[in-house]
């Protein structure tokens, strides 16, 4: 496949099947990327059951990455190496991608990867366009919400973190109470819309104090009191809350990532960029409120397309490569590690190292 690098990769770790295969030459290039949402397995019990997504995903998996290695034009031989995502995530999902991921590795004869899905997401912006570490890192997602510099591959150090709720579930639980479906991120923006921000003041807990933690159920909890003090919820108050809801948390997210910034700047002065990532950072509002942070300080904003933000094969795939290319390749009985975190010194919120924000 050229003279650059081609890896396969297999994202199982929650509600998405996802298999893509990239290649870095001439320019990183997505060849294939197909995903398959569990949508309906779920939507009768509310939320993601662990048993039913592994199931789904072993149903599912072989089909997707016979077409994705159809849809790349190119068979087993032609890869360098096979990804999973191995951690974090759903332990049945996990093993299900990452047992198949170390068979087509054993069959062909090329390297296995374990993916850490969340380096995946902090790593793939440098798939869709060139981006050097260090850079700071809002990584955004349904299960995590951090500040991270990123300094390299393996090399991430985490400046804050949510105390309870993620961003992510923030906009889902929300959107659950005001009965706008799942995923709750979209549904939201969409309503939002035609909403008025100004009429319900919501909480932004932490907003304006030092350090770079998050926190978000004090939200959920003031939209409960709304909906019932409203009784009945008509489509202009649904989009008023909606619109209240969006701007609480993208508020939240850009005070918490100013004081980060202030931190990156003083500590890596060397960095230009502000990155986003995470099923949130497809959120248009948030990408253009990040960007005009990034401006008033002097640095880059870049995000990856809404497409690479949201769970997919393609990040996996490409966290691969950029492991392989180093030489950091694993062993077929490497473990799934459902708890994974990126900087090996986050042991919650309470702690932290000296020299980070405090
Ligand atoms: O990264 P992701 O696909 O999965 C996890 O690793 O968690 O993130 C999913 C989360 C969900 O909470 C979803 O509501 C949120 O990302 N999301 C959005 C948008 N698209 C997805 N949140 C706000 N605005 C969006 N456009
Ligand atoms: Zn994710």
């Amino acid at each position: 496949m050229g003279d650059g690098l081609t890896v396969l990769g297999i994202e199982t770790s929650c509600d998405e099947t996802a298999v893509a295969v990239v290649s870095e030459r001439p320019v990183p290039t997505i060849r294939a990327n197909l995903i398959r949402s569990q949508l309906v397995e779920h939507a009768p019990y509310g939320g993601v059951v662990p048993e039913i997504a592994a199931r789904a995903h072993l149903d599912h998996l072989d089909d997707l990455v016979a077409r994705a290695l159809a849809e790349a034009d190119c068979d087993l031989s032609d890869l360098d190496g096979v990804a999973a995502a191995s951690g974090p995530g759903l332990i049945g999902g996990l093993i299900v991608g990452s047992t198949v991921a170390k068979g087509l590795a054993w069959a062909s004869g090329k390297p296995f990867l374990a993916v850490n899905h969340l380096e995946a997401h902090a790593l793939a912006v440098r798939l869709a366009q060139p981006v050097a570490f260090p850079y700071l890192l809002l990584l955004a997602s349904g299960g995590h919400s951090q500040l991270l510099v990123c300094t390299g591959i393996g090399r991430h150090r985490q400046l804050g973190t949510s105390r309870d709720d993620a961003a992510g579930e923030a906009f889902d639980k929300t959107a659950k109470l005001l009965g706008l479906g799942y995923p709750g991120g979209p549904a939201i923006a969409q309503a939002a819309l035609s909403g008025n921000p100004r009429r319900f003041p919501l909480p932004r807990p932490l907003k304006g104090r030092p350090g770079c933690d998050f926190s978000f159920s004090g939200l959920k909890t003031a939209v409960r009191q709304a909906v019932a003090a409203a009784g009945e919820l008509d489509a202009e108050l649904t989009a008023d809350l909606a619109a209240a809801v969006e701007m609480a948390i993208c508020d939240t997210l850009v005070d918490r990532t100013a004081n980060a910034l202030r931190w990156f700047r003083q500590h890596h002065p060397e960095g230009t960029t502000l990155v986003a990532a995470g099923g949130v950072a497809a959120n248009t509002r948030l990408r253009a409120r990040l960007a005009v942070l990034a401006a008033e300080m002097g640095l880059d904003f870049v995000a990856p397309p809404p497409v690479l933000c949201t769970d997919n094969g393609a990040m996996i795939a490409w966290a691969g490569l950029e492991r392989l290319r180093r030489g950091l390749t694993d062993a077929l009985d490497a473990p799934v590690r459902p708890r994974w975190p990126l900087d090996p010194s986050d042991d919650g919120a309470a702690a932290r190292p000296a020299g980070r924000p405090t």
